[in-house]
């Protein structure tokens, strides 16, 4: 770790260093230009002390309450009305930043129609309509009343009709297919599938490759709400849980970013594809519908009992499905009917970015984002989090006003437009900005949901972050306790054993694409970090806070069940801004490599374990591997070795400067553009996304799993590549962090 440089502890060796650099002064304190203070400036301890004691919770409260005034789904009226209030904000004469604007890109969304909602209906033979699906959410209070309101729909479902007879799929994985087909000939069938297990837009994609013609998404009471389904005593508004006609809304889109314009910035005139080439959205229309409705259509099933784990909440079995229903239903012989209206739009979608100009290295970005769209109210999603992030611009533009401070670096913020449709903002502004980005910024910090619940803190990260999240971390108090520390709360609820570190906190991997850092992550390979406040999961099976995308994600639902008094929101306010100033002030970026050496160790022990053997035969040596693991542990040991022993306030700026460009651009040596052809923005070879499940290299785990199963030389051949792909990145950012040559 990084030692700690006391201001004002100036000592003339470095007036000397630099006053010889320069040429002009001479030994005498006084005499050094004013930069020199600037230059070796280190981060402020009493700055952040006042930070942390500015961060307030009424301010929070009105932030979250003035953001969900009204529903603001990506490009509607109330997305309008947010971009002018993070604007104003950013502007404002007493609290805002040096410069915010708007930044438009022109994105492909999809809509249900409001002239002609879809609709799911159980029809009989002779026509019938003897069921239908509610189209809109049951209100409990005006908030589900506004007319903006929009009726829950899979975007990027295509439109169309489409009938059969209804059979339960469970998750809609393929292995739930594949078993449903063992016995009953889906061709033509209407499937009816829990959310969990697969991505949203992957339960129909499966489907359709086993001539499933229409899918119906649910969320089981059992997944989401501990079993509880009553609304006269258990759902919102007596609880947290999910009313039985809640309805999760969400993009059934594969790849992030535009998806006319994949790896180009969605300008005006810019090349499109057409819409009929998208790849990775479903093939058949879809729609995501209530428990209650889901209720009343698998309690119905004929066919035999499903598996024991396809068992969900309802007090009925579930069974596969005749395919259809039972003979005693009244919904015997009919079918169910999916008319589908969505539609694809081409609409201006904003950003709102504002900077602080950085003092010493402005051309060092530290970025801080968050989306701003919502579903609905979006009051947790994403509002809690742009809450926190106006509290944070608040504090420290007063600060930069006031003339207290300014940090090192540039600081950068980005409220993301259209984040729900696929991350789509966060991903055109990396594909505008690309080189830019990719050359001059140190960390990106994200925080979307901030209080999923009140709990513990949860935070992902690069692993060389490990170490600012634990500092910044420790400083703040956890909500409601002035003696236990986020840190300290946090350890008790998710922890790990370290070979360096004994016991500590667990810090996950950012091995999905969940939100807007997915394109800094693996397009880009900037060091990031995800965080918000979490709920405790022993005393919840919840798989997300149970209003998710619904219209009860409302600024009542979250200042009752998710965060009473703002304390949770508070904390994370405190703690994303410390580690943002961290990033943004220390005098050496506050990496530590030994840390991401031992998570490649940890990566590589389980890749020997798992394939080494298999391997051998195949006449394919993990020894380069290990090689590499090993080189970088020592470069990583070395740079270390080099921070610790250096006296920084008699560094030059340049021994500075190029030391911070090793810790910068070492994750950028993890990218390959080529090793993830068929995946969107994937070239992080270590933290790409994989569905072998394995805690280990994503590219080798998931060759290894297809040559497995395959048995072809030439998927053999693929898993060769993959080690040579992770190989090869390893010993580069080694390299990268050796000095010089
Ligand atoms: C969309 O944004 C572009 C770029 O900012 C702008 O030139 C254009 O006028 C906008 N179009 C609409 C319909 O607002
Ligand atoms: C489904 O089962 C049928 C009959 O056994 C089989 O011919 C077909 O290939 C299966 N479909 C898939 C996608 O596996
Ligand atoms: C809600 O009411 C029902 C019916 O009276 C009862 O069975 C159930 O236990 C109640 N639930 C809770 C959580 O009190
Ligand atoms: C089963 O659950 C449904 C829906 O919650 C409820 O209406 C019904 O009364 C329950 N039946 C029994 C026998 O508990
Ligand atoms: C089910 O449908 C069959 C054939 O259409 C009919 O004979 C039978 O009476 C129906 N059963 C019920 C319970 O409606
Ligand atoms: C580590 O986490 C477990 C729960 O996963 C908890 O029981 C244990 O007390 C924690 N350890 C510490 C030191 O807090
Ligand atoms: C979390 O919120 C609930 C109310 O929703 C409250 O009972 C509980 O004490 C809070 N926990 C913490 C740690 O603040
Ligand atoms: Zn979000």
């Amino acid at each position: 770790m990084i030692k700690e440089v006391v201001i004002g502890t100036l000592c003339g060796a470095v007036v000397l260093t630099i006053g010889i650099l320069i040429g002009h002064f001479g030994i005498k304190k006084n005499s050094a230009p004013s930069w020199v203070n600037d230059v070796s400036k280190d981060v402020d301890e009493n700055l952040i002390k006042q930070f942390l004691s500015e961060v307030d919770t009424v301010q929070l409260q009105e932030n979250l309450r003035e953001l969900t005034k009204v529903p603001h789904m990506a490009t509607s009226p109330g997305d309008k009305q947010t971009v002018q209030f993070v604007l104003k904000r950013w502007q404002d004469p007493e609290s805002g930043l040096d410069k915010a604007w708007q930044q438009e890109y022109k994105v492909y969304l999809s809509f249900p129609n409001p002239d002609n909602p879809n609709k799911v209906t159980v029809v009989n033979p002779s026509n019938s309509v003897l069921f239908t699906v509610r189209e809109r959410e049951k209100p409990y209070s005006p908030d589900q009343e506004d007319p903006e309101v929009v009726q829950p729909f899979a975007a990027y479902s295509p439109p169309g009709n489409a009938m059969g007879k209804l059979v339960y799929a469970n998750q809609g994985k393929p292995s739930d297919y594949h078993l449903l087909n063992q016995t009953i000939d889906l061709r033509g069938t209407i499937a009816i599938t829990r959310y969990g297990g697969a991505g949203r837009g992957a339960k129909a994609i499966n489907a359709a490759a086993f001539g499933v013609v229409g899918v119906l998404v649910y969320t089981d009471p059992l997944d989401i709400n501990d079993g509880f389904m009553s609304d006269t005593n258990e759902t919102y508004p007596h609880s947290w849980y999910l009313p039985p006609t809640g309805v999760e809304r969400g993009s059934y889109n594969k790849d992030f970013g535009d998806l006319l314009t994949p790896y180009l910035a969605a300008k005006e005139e810019t090349y499109r594809i057409s819409p009929e080439d998208i790849t990775g959205i479903p093939p058949i229309p879809t729609q995501p519908i209530g428990f209650e409705d889901a209720y009343r259509l698998i309690c119905e099933l004929d066919g035999k009992k499903a598996p024991d784990e396809w068992q969900g909440g309802f007090n009925c079995t579930y069974n596969f499905g005749g395919p259809g229903f039972k003979p005693t239903s009244s919904f015997n012989n009919s079918d169910v009917k999916l008319e589908i209206f969505n539609q694809g739009k081409i609409l201006n979608s904003s950003n709102v970015m504002g900077v602080i100009r950085g003092s010493v290295e402005p051309d060092r970005y530290v970025i801080y984002g968050n989306h701003r769209d919502s579903w609905v109210h979006g009051a947790i999603d994403p509002s809690s989090g742009t809450a926190v992030m106006l509290e944070i611009t608040r504090v420290l533009g007063r600060m930069v006003k006031q003339g207290k401070w300014r940090p090192r670096r540039s600081i950068i913020f980005g409220s993301w437009g259209a984040e729900e449709f696929g991350l789509i903002g966060s991903a055109e502004y990396t594909e505008e900005y690309f080189t830019k980005l990719s050359e001059r910024t140190v960390g990106y910090i994200n925080v979307d949901i901030s209080v999923f619940a009140n709990a513990t803190l949860s935070a992902s990260a690069m692993p060389s972050m490990q170490s600012v999240i634990f500092k910044a971390t420790k400083q703040v108090s956890a909500p409601g306790s002035d003696s236990t520390s986020v840190y300290d709360n946090w350890i008790r609820y998710s922890n790990r054993t370290s070979p360096a570190h004994g016991i500590i906190p667990r810090v996950r991997y950012l091995n999905g694409a969940g939100s807007d850092y997915a394109a800094f992550v693996h397009y880009l390979g900037i060091a990031s970090i995800d965080m918000s406040y979490t709920y405790d999961k022993s005393k919840t099976n919840a798989r997300i806070y149970p209003a998710y995308h619904t219209a009860y994600d409302t600024f009542d639902y979250a200042s009752k069940f998710i965060d009473p008094g703002f304390v949770s929101h508070q904390a994370v306010g405190r703690s994303a801004g410390n580690i943002l100033i961290r990033l943004a002030d220390s005098l050496l970026l506050p990496f530590n490599c030994n840390d991401y050496a031992e998570s490649l160790e940890d990566y590589l022990n389980t890749a020997v374990t798992l394939y080494e053997a298999q391997l051998k035969a195949k006449d394919i040596s993990m020894e380069p591997l290990k090689n590499a693991v090993a080189n970088f542990r020592r470069a990583a040991e070395q740079l270390d070795k080099v921070i610790q022993s250096s006296d920084l306030a008699n560094e030059t700026p340049l021994n500075i400067r190029k030391i911070n460009d090793q810790l910068m651009l070492m994750d950028r040596a993890f990218l390959n553009p080529l090793a993830f052809p068929d995946e969107y923005g994937f070239r992080h070879v270590i933290w790409a996304s994989s569905s072998s499940g394995k805690a280990t290299f994503p590219g080798i785990a998931d060759a290894f799993a297809q040559a497995e199963s395959s048995g072809s030389s030439t998927d053999w051949k693929k898993v060769h590549y993959h080690v040579s792909v992770v190989t090869q990145a390893i010993e580069g950012a080694a390299d990268m962090l050796n000095e010089v040559i």
